[in-house]
């Protein structure tokens, strides 16, 4: 889960690869480095800790060259140090690495036998020793990476240089992205577009065991069995502008606000606005939209749904199992990707496989894809990353439209996927006659009024600026919510302890008195998600059984409530609305708690420490 770029032309080299990095700091930012050609030599500089520090070390340098490789890192073998920073040089070869080699240390032993001298605790080090090996023995720089290939068991995404070559980069992958870029004269290879989207919209997705030699600004793409192939060049649609922070201070903030905006714009191709009814538009892998009956008749079939997801992306599968059951009665399971890929489930016929992924690279909801395919399943994806691994490899294709999310700690990526989530919930519920066509324009007009009503909650951000001071010094959180707003209460519960590193946990309201009641004393704040629904009494009595224990008690709740008011030590109201949309309302309260408790504390809002945006290794 590291971030991986390469470079030939005739901009700055060093300006190019930082830039990249930059953009890529999302994947890993323990420590960078870069491998630039200058007058006969590869010269490879490198850091611990974030780009600034690299930076400082690349101030002042100049090289010659047209050609570089960069690297950001989050550690999996070895720690944060600038000997385990990447490029590794070893003789002629310079190479970047993003993933994890599993057989590293049988690897190492027979490097080690054969006299080999290894300076690094990495798997990536390793790989840089054997294309070494190869190059040594003869082989130009592709041959050498075509024997090695075979020898490698894991997760790689690679660009690899040599000194014998110096216009060459060889780059190569097994499951985490890569991607090349095609500029005017200058070429680039990187594992996210986000990296060159400054200089070229024109892309091609690499696919798993192809390899590209990119000799000057030519390239050659070859196929997993050694044949060249031609590909596809992609035009993406991604706006640079999207990518900065637009006089936030952070981009979570930037990212939090931009909810209203991205949530329209989540459900403006899925809605007819003339009959109020919900025209879902499904992607084939063809980038065509499926026709309404064929997808009318290819859904009615669906007898199960399970809904495959990690972290955040997990929560709103939750959310999304209420909304399918109630809504269209059909069973579904959720379930955690880590678990679902290896715990041999029954996948019964005519099921559905929906997986959910902002970046659409989670490695272990990947695998649970392909699993799931395996065995015969439909998968049908929701993801942010148009052309991401998991978008390539579904059947069906929904989007979240967020527009590029940079802050490590989700956001945006939730509330559209809960937006998507509610058309595709109404979509089910009214082919199959659960919901009559007055009852489906009702939801639709909520979902329209949607927007306009989080612009109204975005309104507690300076209560939270201002709360945050006196939060912080509590032990610890718990968070507290019934139906659909259970799983808003365990994201409000993740955003804390990722972006502030206090203890938080999510707790279905009514679970409450069976062990975590224990917990609740006045060093404790417990967040009660309460809006006006079918559970609201039964989530109030367990805020009486709160405040009778003295919990500092902050309060969600639907427009002027006095009695969640008195109940509480601070009554956050949300606007009136159904009660499939309480909680997006309410998740965006917690999101601003959690980003100022951070900001307050002087953490690192939008890159918390042991984070990556995207988790594409195990
Ligand atoms: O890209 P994905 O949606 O597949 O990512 C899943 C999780 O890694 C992600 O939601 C993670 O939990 C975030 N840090 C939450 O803020």
């Amino acid at each position: 889960m590291c971030g991986i770029i390469g470079y030939y032309g005739n901009k700055v080299v060093k300006d190019v690869l930082f830039d990249g990095l930059k953009k890529l700091e999302y994947r890993g930012y323990d420590s960078a480095g870069v491998a630039i050609y200058d007058k006969d030599q590869y010269r490879v500089i490198r850091a611990r800790g974030k780009l600034n520090h690299l930076k400082e070390r690349l101030d002042g340098e100049n090289f010659s060259g047209k050609i570089g490789i960069g690297h950001t890192r989050w550690a999996t073998h070895g720690i944060p140090s600038e000997t385990n920073a990447h490029p590794h040089q070893v003789g002629k070869i310079s190479l970047v690495h993003n993933g994890i080699i599993e057989n590293y240390q049988e690897i190492k032993e027979t490097l080690v036998r054969g006299g080999a001298k290894i300076s690094s605790e990495t798997d990536s080090e390793l790989i840089a020793h054997l294309i070494s090996q190869e190059v040594e023995q003869g082989h130009d720089l592709k041959k050498a990476v075509d024997q090695i290939i075979p020898k490698l068991e894991g997760a790689y995404s690679i660009v690899a240089t040599s000194l014998d070559e110096p216009d060459t980069m060889i780059a190569f992958k097994n499951g985490p992205p890569m991607v090349l870029g095609l500029g005017k004269e200058e070429i680039f290879v990187a594992s996210d577009a986000q990296a060159i989207i400054h200089h070229t919209n024109k892309v091609i997705f690499l696919e798993d065991l192809e390899v590209v030699k990119i000799q000057g600004t030519n390239y050659e793409i070859f196929s997993a069995n050694g044949f060249p192939i031609e590909k596809n060049i992609h035009t993406l649609n991604m706006s640079p502008e999207a990518i900065e922070k637009q006089g936030y201070k952070h981009f979570m903030k930037k990212e939090i606000y931009e909810q209203p905006r991205v949530v329209a714009n989540a459900m403006r191709d899925h809605i007819d606005l003339e009959t109020l009814k919900v025209a879902l538009e499904v992607l084939n892998s063809e980038d065509q939209i499926i026709a309404a009956e064929d997808l009318k008749e290819d859904l009615a079939k669906v007898q199960r749904i399970f809904i495959v997801a990690c972290g955040t992306s997990y929560y709103a599968g939750l959310y999304g199992e209420y909304l399918i059951e109630n809504m269209a009665r059909i069973p579904v399971e959720v379930e955690f990707a880590s678990e679902f890929r290896y715990r041999h489930p029954v996948i019964p016929e005519n099921s559905l496989v929906l997986v959910i992924s902002q970046s659409g690279e989670t490695a272990d909801t990947l695998a649970s894809l392909r699993m799931a395919k395996e065995q015969g399943a439909k998968i049908l994806s929701i993801c942010n990353v148009d052309k991401s691994s998991i978008d390539r490899e579904a059947y069906y294709r929904l989007f979240m439209r967020a527009d590029v999310e940079i802050g490590v700690a989700s956001t945006k990526a939730l509330t559209t996927t809960m937006t998507v989530l509610n058309l595709f919930a109404i979509y089910l519920g009214t082919s199959r006659e659960q919901i009559n066509s007055e009852q489906e324009k009702h939801l639709v007009r909520s979902l329209q009024a949607l927007p306009s009503e989080m612009e109204k909650v975005l309104a507690y951000d300076s209560f939270f600026e201002d709360a945050a001071k006196s939060l912080k010094d509590f032990r610890g959180f718990l968070y507290l919510g019934r139906g659909a707003n259970y799983p808003v209460a365990m994201e409000g519960a993740l955003k804390l302890k990722e972006l502030a590193y206090m203890h938080a946990e999510g707790y279905a309201a009514g679970e409450m008195k069976h062990g975590p009641i224990a917990l609740i004393d006045d060093r404790m704040v417990v967040v009660v998600v309460a809006p006006s629904d079918s559970v609201y009494e039964k989530t109030l009595s367990n805020l009486e059984e709160v405040r009778a224990r003295g919990g500092h008690i902050i309060a969600i709740g639907t427009e002027k409530n006095e009695k969640l008011k008195n109940l509480s030590k601070h009554y956050l109201a949300i606007p009136k609305s159904t009660w499939n949309l309480n909680p997006i309302l309410s998740v965006i309260p917690l999101q601003l708690m959690a980003y100022h408790l951070a900001d307050n504390l002087g953490l690192d809002v939008d890159q918390p420490r042991n984070l990556a945006k995207s988790v594409t290794v195990e």
